[in-house]
């Protein structure tokens, strides 16, 4: 299989079009399909994912900033408790992060879950978070280049799957959140946080919005910075200020709702009634941002 560390994904690994088993090639070093061809590695990470929209892959180029903000690393915190309280009565798990960016939540889980033997799986559809994340959740995570709508795993092939703050950003979110269901075994934990807002922050970011498409990148970014100062007066529910971030910081989190090309406005009724289709229970479930833990069937 690939030479180093992707040995230990062999077993869930799975072409994302068919889900049938996938062998590694190594003179055209990658994986392949019997009926989907080739799925070549990006450097040294799988990667399932070609010719998709540049969005993200140019917002982590421009805006990568080192060192992970204090309030993303507090917000993952806060989000995985349930996670983390379920992995200290359990055996070692098998863990995917859907939409991983620089890795806030992996290095969290790498800290938290040391010497524990879990398998931390990171998935994002930008090889330069991919980049970041895997330095941030250093030798325990796994990095794969993969969409989140046509996940390149098994089914049934983790014990908890989640996603912070992507579902909404995905261009079928139900279908982003039907692929999670079908990774997780039968007892495994889903767990999603989605933005979205008050009507007033909701229209404002519409009409911000359609104004970075109209103007352009240049543009947008210079909106941005005239924005950032504002976090440092306001309090924000995801507790984003200049006192916890830096100007770039700042500046990245304002850009990731300005420029992804889709952004839908879940509402929490609409995932429940999802969860309930896939045959997933809520355990945990808050309003704005929507955040939800549930228990498949
Ligand atoms: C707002 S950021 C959240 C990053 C990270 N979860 C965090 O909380 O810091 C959204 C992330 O989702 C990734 N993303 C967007 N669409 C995706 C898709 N279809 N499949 C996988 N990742 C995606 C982006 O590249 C970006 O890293
Ligand atoms: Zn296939």
């Amino acid at each position: 299989l690939v030479p180093g560390t992707y040995t230990d994904l062999a077993d869930i690994l799975a072409c994302p079009a068919c889900h049938g088993a996938l062998h590694f090639d190594p003179p055209a070093r990658a994986f392949a399909c019997t009926y989907h061809g080739l799925f070549p590695l990006s450097g040294e990470f799988p990667s399932f994912v070609s010719g998709h929209d540049r969005a993200f892959e140019e917002h982590w180029e421009n805006n990568r900033s080192g060192h992970i903000a204090v309030h993303k690393l507090r917000a993952a915190r806060a989000f995985l408790a349930p996670l983390l309280a379920r992995a200290q009565r359990s055996t070692p798990m098998r863990i995917l992060d859907a939409g991983c960016g620089e890795g806030a939540h992996v290095s969290v889980l790498a800290e938290a879950c040391a010497g524990r033997g879990d398998r931390l799986v990171a998935i994002d559809i930008a090889i330069s978070a991919l980049h970041d994340a895997a330095r941030h959740g250093a030798n325990d995570v796994r990095c794969v280049h993969a969409d989140m709508s046509s996940l390149p795993f098994q089914s049934a092939s983790f014990d908890a799957a989640f996603s912070f703050g992507v579902l909404h950003l995905t261009p079928q979110p139900r279908r982003s959140f039907e692929e999670l269901c079908r990774v997780l075994r039968p007892g495994g934990m889903l767990g999603l946080w989605v933005f979205r807002g008050g009507p007033v922050t909701r229209g404002g970011l519409r009409l911000a919005r359609l104004l970075a498409r109209i103007l352009g990148s240049g543009f947008t970014r210079v909106m941005a910075d005239m924005m950032v100062p504002f976090y440092g007066a306001v309090p924000t529910r995801s507790g984003l200020a200049l006192g916890n971030s830096s100007w770039r910081q700042t500046r990245e989190v304002l850009l990731s709702n300005l420029t992804p090309p889709h952004m839908h406005f879940l509402t929490p009724d609409q995932l429940a009634r999802w969860c309930e289709d896939a045959t997933m229970t809520m355990i945990e479930s808050a309003g704005e941002p929507i955040t939800i833990w549930a228990v498949k069937r």
